[in-house]
Order: structure tokens, then C-alpha cells, then sequence
């Protein structure tokens, strides 16, 4: 910052330019501060674009060799990919054809894919030391114990809530609590509050989440802020994100394990600020976020007071800079 005050500054401040140089210095020192969220798109592999004019659209058109014309034809809306959402996803450098048959490039496609059996998380991931950190085989573990894998067996795969296009390590990567919280809600509401996709499963009758939790107040609001895992899994210490969904009976309904000064909440929701803090460019960024969000737990006060006092001293020098500059003129 103290790089603009210096003369040999690419910014001059003369009386023309002043005001927009200023603007400048306050989005640049905006920028600076506001946490990173969004994750970076990447560039998709050229070979995509084949399959994404078809599967980016409501409707695709393809040469009928029946009627030797140009067929335009409705896309099932469960095979309409999200484009953008691919791109920022883990998997975005893939080629379709990675994970899919090359078959797919002709259409229309062979009927037998259908039936083609596609790699799991743990094929291409299990036992590799590369991604040792994320703990896949200890996951897998705590997985087959859940409600979900105990009811429903192989069916049940880790794909039915991390989409294999879309899936963004959000936990880590993320630096705001709402942010991680409704990116990993979205998973199980996929289903919970989605009728035909729960009964490809289970043709029971879905009961609606508001009415089983009719007991926790500010319903809406804790749905925002904490994540379902938080209440349906036992938080496992080695693991960053438990997956041991249990049942029913033993789900957490004491109030005092979140709203108290040993929050729960540290162990698992906000385990992520300890992570975070140690990358080096989540510092600034975790003191930032997390101001708001921790109930009756630790909240580093005194970092949040330095940082604004901080940034109120600099604009008071870049002031006081800007008005010695124009009375000398
Ligand atoms: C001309 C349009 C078109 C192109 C190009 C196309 N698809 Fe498809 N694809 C479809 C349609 C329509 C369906 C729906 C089922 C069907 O009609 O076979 C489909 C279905 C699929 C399915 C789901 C199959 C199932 O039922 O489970 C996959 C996977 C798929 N396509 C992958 C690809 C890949 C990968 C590419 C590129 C290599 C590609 N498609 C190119 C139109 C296309
Ligand atoms: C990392 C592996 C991977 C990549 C890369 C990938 N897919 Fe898939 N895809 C899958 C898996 C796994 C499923 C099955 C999901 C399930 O039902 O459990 C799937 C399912 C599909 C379906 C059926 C609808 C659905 O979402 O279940 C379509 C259509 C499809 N993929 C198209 C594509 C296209 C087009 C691309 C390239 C832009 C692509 N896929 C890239 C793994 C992948
Ligand atoms: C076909 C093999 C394949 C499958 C299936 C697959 N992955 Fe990946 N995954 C990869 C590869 C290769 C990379 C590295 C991509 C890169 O470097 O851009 C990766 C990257 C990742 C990353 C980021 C790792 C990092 O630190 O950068 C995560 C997290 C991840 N995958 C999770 C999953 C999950 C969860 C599943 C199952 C839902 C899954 N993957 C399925 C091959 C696969
Ligand atoms: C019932 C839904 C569900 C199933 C099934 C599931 N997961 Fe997850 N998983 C989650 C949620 C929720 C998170 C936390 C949100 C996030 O960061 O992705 C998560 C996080 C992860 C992470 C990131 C952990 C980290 O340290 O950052 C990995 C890796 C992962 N899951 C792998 C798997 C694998 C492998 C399977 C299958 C054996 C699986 N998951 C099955 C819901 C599920
Ligand atoms: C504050 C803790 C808490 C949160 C957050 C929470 N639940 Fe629950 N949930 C419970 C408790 C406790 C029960 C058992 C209620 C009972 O038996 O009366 C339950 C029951 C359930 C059931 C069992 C329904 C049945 O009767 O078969 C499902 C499914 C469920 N929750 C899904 C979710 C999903 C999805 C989310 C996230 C959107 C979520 N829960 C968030 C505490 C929570
Ligand atoms: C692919 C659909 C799907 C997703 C995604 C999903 N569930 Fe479920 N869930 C089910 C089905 C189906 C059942 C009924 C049991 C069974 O057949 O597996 C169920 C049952 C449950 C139960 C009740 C267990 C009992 O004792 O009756 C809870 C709690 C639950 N899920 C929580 C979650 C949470 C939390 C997530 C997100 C991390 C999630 N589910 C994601 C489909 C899903
Ligand atoms: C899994 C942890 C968890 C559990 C269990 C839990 N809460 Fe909360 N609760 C939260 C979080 C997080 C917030 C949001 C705090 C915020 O950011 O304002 C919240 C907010 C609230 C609020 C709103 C406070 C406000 O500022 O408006 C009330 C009231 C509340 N909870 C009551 C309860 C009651 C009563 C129970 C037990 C039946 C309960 N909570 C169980 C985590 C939890």
C-alpha cells in the first residue's frame, strides 16, 4: 500500500486524475481484503465441445439417417449439463471421454452404454499418496457404516451426493461459513427435498424436512448455518469432514453442544479455519469470516479491532498524502 505513496508511483495524483485514482485505492484495498470465494474457472478441454452442444441445451438437433434430414429433438433435463459449474469443479481438465466410453462421440448412442459400470472416487483415487490428505479409504470406511450404505448397499455410491462433474473440495477451498455450509446442504437436499430422486432409491414416502424438524426453531436459519452433518454424523478427530451418517435416534438435538463456549462446532464446522490459517493467503481471510458466525466460542476480537484500526490509519495517511500534495501546488 505504501508502494502508491511513493513519487516514482505509476499513479500520478494531480488534481484531474485525483479523484478516480482514489476510487482506484479504495477498490484496490477492497480487493485486498475481501475474502477469495468464488473458484477459479479453468479452460475445458477443446474435445468437449461436442458432447457440450448437446448437453448444455434444452433442446440439440442431430442427422436422422432414417429421414436423412437435420432432427430437432427435447434434452431429458437430467442429462443438461451446467457448463460453468463443470469448470470450477476438481475435474474440470478432464475430457469426457476420460470417465465416459469414446463411443459417446456418435450419436445416437449405443444403447449398451447404458450399462457401461464407471469409475468410483476410490478407483481412481484409493492408495494414492497424492491425496493422502483427503483420507478416501478411511472415508470409505466410515461411509459403509451410514445409514445410507447399511439401507440401500452398492447402490448407494459416493457419486449419489459428490457429483463427479461438479464436485469442489468446498470445506478446504472455501473461506466463508455460508458458502461451505449450503454447498454441502445442496447434497443432501438433492434428495431429501427432491421426491423422484430419493425414490430412485428408497420407494417409501419421503417425509418433508420442516415437519421432522419442527422442533429446532429458526429452522431456515440454522439450515443456512449449519450443515445437516453437523447434527447426523459423529465428528471423527482424524477426519475433516465425518461421513458415518447415523440413524434417526441418533441424531443431535441438545442445543447446548452448538450453543455453548466448547461449541461443537469447532471440531467440525470451523475445523476449516484451522486449516485455513495455515495457508499462508487464508490468514487475513479466515480473521475476516469468521467474525460473525462463532456463537458463545472463540472469537479473536482483538485481531478484528487491529485490522480495522489498520485500515482506518491508512486512509487517514493517504489522506492527509493527497491534501499536502495539493497545497503545495
Ligand atoms: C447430438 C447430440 C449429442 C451429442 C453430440 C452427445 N450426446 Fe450424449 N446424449 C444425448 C441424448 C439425447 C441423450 C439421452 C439418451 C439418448 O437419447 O441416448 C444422451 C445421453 C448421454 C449419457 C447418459 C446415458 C445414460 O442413459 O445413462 C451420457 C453419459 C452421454 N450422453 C455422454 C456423452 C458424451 C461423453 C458425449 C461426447 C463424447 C456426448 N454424450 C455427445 C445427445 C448427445
Ligand atoms: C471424473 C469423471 C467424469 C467426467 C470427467 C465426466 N463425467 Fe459424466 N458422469 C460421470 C459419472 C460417475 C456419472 C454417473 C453419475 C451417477 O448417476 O452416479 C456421469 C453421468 C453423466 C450423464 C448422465 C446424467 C447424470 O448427470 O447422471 C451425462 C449426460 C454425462 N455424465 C455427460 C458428461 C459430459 C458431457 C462430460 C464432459 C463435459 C462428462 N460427463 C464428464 C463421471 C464423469
Ligand atoms: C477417472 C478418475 C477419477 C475419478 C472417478 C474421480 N477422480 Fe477426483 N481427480 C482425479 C484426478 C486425475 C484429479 C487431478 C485433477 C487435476 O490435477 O486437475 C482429481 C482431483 C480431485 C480432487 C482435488 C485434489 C486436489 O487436491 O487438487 C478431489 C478433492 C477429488 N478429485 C475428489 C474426487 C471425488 C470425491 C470423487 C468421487 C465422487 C472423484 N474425485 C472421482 C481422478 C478421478
Ligand atoms: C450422504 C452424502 C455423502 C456421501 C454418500 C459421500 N459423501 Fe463425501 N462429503 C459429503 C459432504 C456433505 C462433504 C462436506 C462438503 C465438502 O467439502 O464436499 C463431503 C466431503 C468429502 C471430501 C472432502 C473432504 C476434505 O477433507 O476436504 C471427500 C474427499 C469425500 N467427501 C469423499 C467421499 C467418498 C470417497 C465417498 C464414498 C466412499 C463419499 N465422499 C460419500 C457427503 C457425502
Ligand atoms: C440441529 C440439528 C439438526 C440439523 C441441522 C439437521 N437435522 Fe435432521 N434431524 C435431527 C434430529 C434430532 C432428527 C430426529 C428427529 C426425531 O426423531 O424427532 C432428525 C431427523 C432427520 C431425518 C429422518 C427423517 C425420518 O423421520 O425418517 C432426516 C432424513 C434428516 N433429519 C435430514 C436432515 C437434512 C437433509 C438436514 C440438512 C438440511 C438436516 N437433517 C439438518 C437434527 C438435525
Ligand atoms: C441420493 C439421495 C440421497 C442423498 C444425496 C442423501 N440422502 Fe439421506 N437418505 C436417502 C434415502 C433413500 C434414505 C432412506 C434410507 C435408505 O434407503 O438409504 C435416507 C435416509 C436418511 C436419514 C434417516 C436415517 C434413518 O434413521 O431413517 C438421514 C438422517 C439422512 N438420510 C441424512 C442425510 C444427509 C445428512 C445427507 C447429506 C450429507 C443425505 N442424507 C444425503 C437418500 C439420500
Ligand atoms: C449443530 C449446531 C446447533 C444446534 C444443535 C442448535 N443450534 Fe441454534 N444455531 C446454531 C447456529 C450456527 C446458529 C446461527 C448463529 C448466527 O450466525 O446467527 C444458530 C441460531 C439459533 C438461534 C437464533 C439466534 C439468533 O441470533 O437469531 C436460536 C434461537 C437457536 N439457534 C436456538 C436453538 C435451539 C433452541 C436449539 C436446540 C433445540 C438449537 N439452536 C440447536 C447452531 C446450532
Amino acid at each position: 500500500m505504501l508502494k502508491f505513496k511513493s513519487r516514482t508511483s505509476a499513479f500520478s495524483f494531480n488534481s484531474l486524475d485525483m479523484r478516480s485514482s482514489f476510487q482506484l485505492l479504495l477498490i484496490i484495498l477492497f480487493l485486498a481484503i475481501s475474502p477469495k470465494s468464488q473458484a477459479q474457472e479453468k479452460a475445458l478441454a477443446p474435445e468437449n465441445d461436442l458432447c457440450l452442444k448437446c448437453h448444455t441445451h434444452q433442446t440439440f438437433t442431430f442427422h436422422n439417417n432414417l429421414t436423412k434430414k437435420e432432427d430437432k429433438r427435447m434434452m431429458n433435463p437430467l442429462y443438461i449439463l451446467d457448463k460453468n459449474h463443470f469448470a470450477t469443479g476438481v475435474h474440470a481438465k478432464f475430457k469426457c471421454t476420460d470417465c465416459h466410453s469414446a463411443d459417446y462421440t456418435t450419436y445416437p448412442h449405443n444403447a449398451e452404454l447404458k450399462l457401461e459400470p464407471l469409475s468410483t472416487c476410490l478407483d481412481c483415487h484409493g492408495g494414492d499418496a497424492k491425496y493422502a490428505a483427503y483420507q478416501f479409504e478411511k472415508i470409505d470406511e466410515e461411509f459403509q457404516k451410514s445409514v445410507h450404505f447399511q439401507k440401500s448397499g452398492e447402490s448407494f455410491t459416493c457419486s449419489k451426493c459428490h457429483n463427479q462433474h461438479y464436485y469442489q473440495a468446498k470445506s478446504r477451498t472455501s473461506s466463508e461459513v455460508g458458502d461451505i455450509v449450503s454447498f454441502s446442504n445442496d447434497m443432501c437436499m438433492s434428495c431429501h427435498s427432491n421426491n423422484t430422486k430419493f425414490q430412485l432409491i428408497n420407494d417409501t414416502l419421503k417425509p418433508a424436512l420442516a415437519t421432522i424438524h419442527e422442533w429446532l426453531p429458526n429452522q431456515e436459519l440454522h439450515f443456512k448455518k449449519v450443515r445437516c452433518i453437523e447434527c447426523h454424523t459423529q465428528v471423527v478427530d482424524s477426519l475433516s469432514v465425518s461421513h458415518n451418517i447415523l440413524p434417526k435416534e441418533k441424531a443431535l438435538k441438545n442445543c447446548v453442544e452448538c450453543h455453548s463456549k466448547n461449541s461443537m462446532l469447532e471440531a467440525s464446522l470451523y475445523k476449516y479455519k484451522n486449516i485455513q490459517s495455515r495457508s499462508e493467503q487464508g490468514k487475513l481471510n479466515s480473521i475476516i469470516s469468521n467474525k460473525s458466525y462463532v456463537i458463545g466460542a472463540y472469537q479473536n476480537v482483538w485481531l478484528n479491532n487491529l485490522s480495522i484500526l489498520i485500515f482506518v490509519l491508512t486512509m487517514i495517511g493517504i489522506c492527509i498524502h493527497l491534501i499536502a500534495r495539493i497545497i503545495k501546488k
